[in-house]
């Protein structure tokens, strides 16, 4: 008989999150995470310094500076903005409080690994819809809405396909999707779309209140280590959320980071554009080397391979010193950094594509 206390059986069969391996050593290339490939600029490193002379006191529960300061950049009221502890626990927190166990969630498969583990955590049951072409298919997943279903997730830009969902698809899938099943679109990547990007907050007002839009400090504000992440959605769903919030989870560190990396907007946009800029190079001699990269809006490209394939091609990456993110079933990703790293990925898929 065991003796050791009980766990959920919901637990017991969680798979473990497989993050993006970390990188040792001067040479390896890290492009496993889709992290910034930046150090934290200046004024954040001085926000954190600043900010760590306090980390004896508790930090603002409501996060109200961050919180009133997002509501700004974004146009909204701040009682329509809940942060979190990155955008993955903004999620965690959204299915809290909306999910009863059996209650179904809908999301794209390939997509973010952490949407099934949180839905099995809640006891929510996921439904996987296939992409098609490396897209949502959002007819299917509008059509897979039953009465049990209380969430569709939304990843765009899609990890790991990188490709997005434009204004007007989303506007169409809206429109076939009951008001009262909330529609999450996650765009941690959203800032690396470019010019084309559709600001979806502009559909949250009296037309889409079942609208939740999810963004984070972690991607192109380079803040992945301190955690911050929020929803956008109607004030009563941002009031769900903020109770559902493990307390005080959002550091004050944490808070004045995301303050100065908003105030360092600029040099944000700058260090974007830069990655964005090498996107259609990569992708084109990606292509030229033989894969069928799909159009990304992100910072990484997508290579879909067999397992066989994806295995060598992952070892490949790994003799270059260059650690890349393997998904079992589907293919190998990597995050687009400054143009030596990328050379070298080029570089790999070169000799890959040479001894195939
Ligand atoms: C689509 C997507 N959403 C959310 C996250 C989590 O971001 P955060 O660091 O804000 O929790 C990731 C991280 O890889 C992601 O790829």
């Amino acid at each position: 008989m065991s003796t050791m206390p009980h766990q959920r059986p919901a637990v017991a069969g969680l798979p473990a999150y497989v993050a993006g391996r970390k990188a040792t050593g001067e040479q390896v290339a890290a492009l496993a995470s889709n992290e910034s490939h930046y150090p934290p600029l200046p004024k954040v490193l001085d926000a954190i310094a600043a900010a760590s002379t306090r980390v004896n006191r508790y930090p603002d529960m409501a996060s109200a500076t961050l919180r009133d300061r997002i509501a700004r950049v974004v146009g909204v009221s701040p009682t329509s903005v809940a942060v979190g502890p990155g955008s993955v626990g903004v999620l965690a927190q959204l299915i809290a409080a909306v999910c009863d166990p059996g209650d179904e969630v809908v999301f794209a498969w390939r997509s973010f690994e952490a949407y099934p583990i949180l839905c099995q955590i809640a006891g929510a049951e996921a439904v996987r819809v296939p992409l098609v072409a490396e897209r949502h298919d959002l007819r299917t997943m509008a059509a897979a809405v039953t009465e049990r279903t209380r969430v569709v997730l939304l990843c765009s830009p899609n990890n790991p396909t990188g490709t997005s969902i434009s204004t007007a698809e989303l506007i169409d899938f809206l429109d076939r999707v009951p008001g009262r099943v909330l529609v999450v679109l996650d765009e941690a990547y959203r800032e690396f779309v470019g010019a084309e990007s559709p600001d979806a907050v502009n559909l949250l007002d009296s037309r889409y209140p079942n609208l939740c839009v999810l963004r984070t400090f972690s991607k192109a504000y380079g803040l992945a280590g301190l955690r911050v992440g929020y929803a956008i959605a109607h004030p009563d769903i941002a009031d769900g959320l903020r109770k559902t919030q493990i307390p005080f989870s959002v550091s004050n560190v944490a808070e004045a980071a995301a303050l100065a990396a908003l105030d360092s907007a600029d040099e944000v946009a700058t260090r974007v554009a830069a990655v964005v800029a090498e996107r259609p190079r990569v992708e084109a001699a990606a292509r030229a080397s033989g894969w069928d990269v799909p159009q990304g809006a992100a910072n990484f490209i997508w290579l879909r391979a067999d397992d066989a394939t994806r295995e060598r091609l992952v070892a490949a990456f790994d003799a270059a010193g260059v650690m890349v993110r393997g998904y079992p079933g589907d293919g190998v990703r990597v995050t687009l950094a400054d143009p030596a790293s990328n050379d070298r990925v080029l570089a790999v898929l070169a000799a890959f594509g040479r001894e195939s």
